[in-house]
């Protein structure tokens, strides 16, 4: 009975294999991959606001609930971890407003134009441009729209095509433009894309990630989704061969407006300069002397992580890098740093920038496309390891980053269909082995169990979807808007009254 048990399992082993889809690639035609990062998407934002393009994704292929990203959770540190895979204190992005001891000089979003910010470590390349330099055919171009760290030349190449960053310039646009460029003809046409959006990052930091301006601006985003879609779906070429990555950066918390904590209160700001942002800030102090003295006075602030340089946890990785400063301050969720110079009169209602750990820093992720598989929902990963991810899609010779592919290989097809083989392989050695012992019966019993494999196979092959499905554990929160008698004219309020989520 039990050889008859296992002949079942390994036949239906088998419909499996014969139901997943075989990606239609040539020779002449490198893999194709879009990548598409949408500002502040917090993980949880197509539950909340119940996004039905974002939420139809799943069937259509993978859904990673949980990103983790790298540290600081910061819009350029991390889109240059998810292009080149590695942690900031390996390239050296350790903020969007940065020092650099070596040179002397400092940059903000404005001036982050110079190839020395983005080419600390000359090993360090964005994935669009190993595509470029892959050598293996005459058809690979990379097209990148407002990429942080696209606009500057890195080891001396731009992407093949590319497109600054630009305020006038919505969702909609920049992704249909995407599409442009893997339309046309194959001599000119791109085989890997990099997209950027700003919207949902600019409307968290102005209104809060819970509120109806957020609602608002999502459910365009998944219109703007939606008609890509429909393009894509629309031509057949792409349909069947273009992979799509749907990401983000990082994810977005409220602020409260009476949560600041004011340096100036605590240190004297002649003795450091600081450059970071209202979450987290890289103290550079000029005299050895004072980092002790100053480090006393901030030691015991509360709701706030302070750290001499050598302390810093080490699951941050985030230390060994000249760009992080003597000390290094970041706050707890809800909480802002104001430092000397800052503009006390600004208020923001959502920021990023806190530990990696915290779910509400988490991005979303979904994929689809040849190369992955459909209807499957995965726990988590890094934003490290996108690029032996995508290296591996790109059929990119393989190379070392603080990314793991051991981590990422379950979502795709692939690697689905060869551990099944192998599983299968190693069953029917078993098997065979023992067929020798077998007698007159068991042979009449193998071949009743084949046909009813055969049928079960057509079966499964009709079920397979539903088989290879993960039902979702999350439940998502509830919003109800909150009415003015209960003292907000706007705003969600999460209806379990988790206070936490409340915003004024
Ligand atoms: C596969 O790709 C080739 C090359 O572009 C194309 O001509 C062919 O129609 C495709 N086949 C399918 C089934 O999509
Ligand atoms: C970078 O931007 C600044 C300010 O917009 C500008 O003055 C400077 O010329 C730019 N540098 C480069 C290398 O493009
Ligand atoms: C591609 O070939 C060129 C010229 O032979 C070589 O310099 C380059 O390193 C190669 N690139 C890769 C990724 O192997
Ligand atoms: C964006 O559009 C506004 C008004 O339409 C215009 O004044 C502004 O110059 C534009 N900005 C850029 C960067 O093109
Ligand atoms: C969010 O926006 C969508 C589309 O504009 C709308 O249908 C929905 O009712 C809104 N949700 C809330 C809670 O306001
Ligand atoms: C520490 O705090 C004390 C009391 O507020 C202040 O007098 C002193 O200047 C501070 N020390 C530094 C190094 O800022
Ligand atoms: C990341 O990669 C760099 C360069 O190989 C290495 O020095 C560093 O130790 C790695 N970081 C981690 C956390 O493995």
């Amino acid at each position: 009975m039990g050889k008859i048990f296992f002949l079942i399992i390994v036949i239906n082993l088998n419909s499996f294999i014969s139901c997943a889809i075989i990606p239609n690639q040539t020779s002449l035609t490198p893999p194709l991959l879009l990548l598409i990062s949408l500002d502040g998407f917090r993980w949880d934002y197509p539950d909340i606001y119940q996004l039905p393009t974002f939420n139809s994704l799943v069937q259509r292929g993978v859904r990673v609930k949980h990103i983790e990203p790298s540290f600081v959770t910061a819009t350029f540190p991390l889109h240059w971890t998810m292009i080149t895979g590695f942690h900031e204190e390996s390239h050296g992005v350790v903020g969007n407003v940065m020092y650099d001891p070596e040179s002397h000089a400092t940059a903000g979003y404005g001036d982050l134009n110079d190839t020395k910010w983005w080419a600390q470590n000359p090993h360090i390349e964005p994935i669009w441009i190993g595509n470029q330099l892959a050598n293996d055919s005459l058809h690979r171009r990379s097209g990148v729209i407002a990429w942080p760290g696209s606009n500057v030349p890195i080891n001396g190449h731009l992407p093949s095509r590319r497109l600054p960053f630009d305020f006038n310039r919505t969702c909609r646009t920049v992704m249909q433009q995407a599409f442009e460029w893997f339309h046309e003809p194959l001599e000119t046409r791109i085989n890997f894309g990099a997209i950027y959006c700003f919207e949902s990052d600019r409307t968290g930091h102005a209104h809060g990630p819970l509120s109806s301006e957020m609602n608002q601006t999502l459910h365009q985003l998944d219109k703007d989704l939606s008609e890509l879609l429909h393009l894509i779906d629309a031509d057949p070429y792409l349909k069947t061969n273009l992979n799509v990555i749907v990401t983000a950066d990082h994810g977005m918390h409220e602020v409260k407006a009476n949560q600041r904590i004011k340096l100036d209160n605590y240190i004297d700001s002649t003795l450091y300069k600081a450059y970071g942002s209202r979450i987290f800030l890289n103290l550079f102090i000029p005299l050895a002397k004072n980092i002790d003295r100053l480090y006393r006075n901030l030691s015991g602030i509360p709701n706030l992580e302070v750290y001499k340089k050598a302390q810093i946890p080490q699951r941050y990785h985030y230390q060994s890098n000249v760009r992080i400063g003597d000390i290094f301050l970041v706050t707890k969720l809800g909480w802002e740093i104001i430092s000397p110079g800052d503009d006390e009169s600004h208020v923001s209602f959502g920021a990023h920038g806190h530990d990696n750990q915290e779910t509400s820093m988490h991005p979303i992720f979904y994929a689809f496309g040849p190369a992955f598989r459909t209807n499957l929902q995965v726990e988590s990963f890094r934003s490290v390891d996108f690029y032996p991810l995508m290296s591996h899609v790109l059929q990119l010779k393989e190379v070392e980053t603080n990314g793991s592919f051991n981590n990422v290989q379950g979502i795709l097809k692939e690697f689905f269909k060869t551990d099944i083989l192998n599983t299968i392989h190693t069953l029917i050695t078993k098997t065979t082995v023992k067929l020798r012992n077998w007698g007159y019966v068991e042979i009449v019993c193998l071949i009743s169990v084949i046909l009813m494999g055969l049928v079960f196979t057509i079966v499964a092959c009709r079920y397979s979807k539903q088989l290879v499905y993960v039902q979702s554990q999350y439940e998502p929160i509830r919003y109800r808007l909150l009415s003015i008698t209960e003292g907000s004219t706007n705003n969600f309020v999460a209806s379990d009254s988790d206070a936490d989520e409340v915003i004024n």
